[in-house]
């Protein structure tokens, strides 16, 4: 009789012939700055994820950096929102001036990463600018993406997160960054982010004012050909990252795009992944930190090379421990 159970017999055993192991490098924390703060401002739906001041977020970058998460994503939120998303191109608006804050402070001793979209800043809420009817006019938009681009790897950025789902995003703005003597900045590119109602708790926490849905630009999550082509898109136009978002509900896709390019590949465990299990560990219906580190575990396993986690810290003390 064939005994599998031979090598589960004790802790030891199983530690040698794990096949998937998380390291705390592999994660990015994504951040929240919020302009005009002088104390952080706790994410109601998002339980221990607050909007930074630019005070607070330099502190909490240092100590998940001494805590040894891979990287940080950092998000912006600013005080005006206008229909250009103008706070975003802006080298005084709050993203830049947060970025600028952490490339002096940690330098290349992590990697900063920031987000690359006008939702935050736009008073509309989309991810782009609006024609006269409504509609997110594409090109238009790009220009704005090829603007912020060069505004944020002035600012330090290392790697450029492109979120916005423009068709075209990652072509324009690695020929902005280009042109203007930033070749060195990556790109990472959300290839494949669907219209998830799991963001909800994230528009919270960035203040949105959007109304409707992106269901123009983010795709169907019943489509996983059509993201095959949108990863080998951004492959082609440049893209030296692909990200999947979200991720434990598209763990498929996670695999799909592994086995399909050599670049490596992110996956963002967004939002409403974190407030899900945040308000059940509240309640003591699961256990929190195994729940965590199965989660990471699990998309680790299905193909991911990088994880984003609003738990990037926590599962990095959790897994020194
Ligand atoms: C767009 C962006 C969003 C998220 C990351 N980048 C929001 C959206 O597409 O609505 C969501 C992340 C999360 O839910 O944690 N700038």
């Amino acid at each position: 009789m064939e005994r599998p159970r031979r090598l589960r017999r004790t802790a030891a055993i199983r530690r040698l012939v794990s096949e998937t192991r998380v390291h705390p490098a592999e994660l990015v924390l994504p951040m929240f700055v919020k302009e005009g703060l002088s104390e952080p401002h706790p994410v109601a739906s998002m339980p221990g994820v607050v909007q930074h001041s630019r005070e607070s977020l330099r502190k909490a970058a240092v100590e998940a950096v001494e805590a040894g998460v891979g990287g940080i994503m950092l998000f912006g939120i600013p005080s005006q929102k206008d229909a250009g998303g103008t706070g975003g191109i802006d080298p005084g608006g709050i993203l830049n001036v947060a970025i600028r804050d952490l490339a002096s402070e940690l330098g290349d001793s992590t990697v900063i990463m920031s987000d690359l979209c006008l939702d935050e800043f736009t008073d509309h809420g989309h991810c782009g600018v609006l024609r006269a009817d409504g509609t997110v006019d594409n090109d238009a938009t790009l220009v704005s993406y090829a603007e912020m681009a060069v505004a944020q790897a002035t600012a330090g950025a290392h790697v450029l997160g492109l979120s916005g789902m423009m068709d075209g995003q990652v072509g324009a703005v690695r020929k902005a960054l280009d042109s203007n003597g930033f070749q060195d900045v990556s790109l990472l590119a959300y290839a494949v982010k669907y219209a998830s109602a799991f963001y909800g708790p994230f528009r919270d926490a960035v203040e949105s004012s959007l109304e409707g849905d992106r269901r123009t630009y983010q795709q169907d999550s019943a489509n996983v050909r059509e993201s095959m082509r949108e990863v080998r898109l951004d492959v082609a136009e440049g893209a030296d990252i692909v990200l999947v978002k979200p991720a434990l509900p598209y763990l498929d896709i996670v695999t799909r795009v592994h086995e399909t390019v050599d670049v490596p590949v992110a996956a963002y465990q967004v939002s409403g992944e974190y407030a899900m299990v945040e308000a059940a560990a509240a309640n003591g219906w699961l256990d929190r930190d195994r729940v965590i580190l199965e989660t990471l575990t699990s998309i680790k396993r299905a193909g991911a090379q990088i994880i984003l986690t609003y738990w990037a810290v926590d599962a990095a003390h959790l897994l020194r421990a």
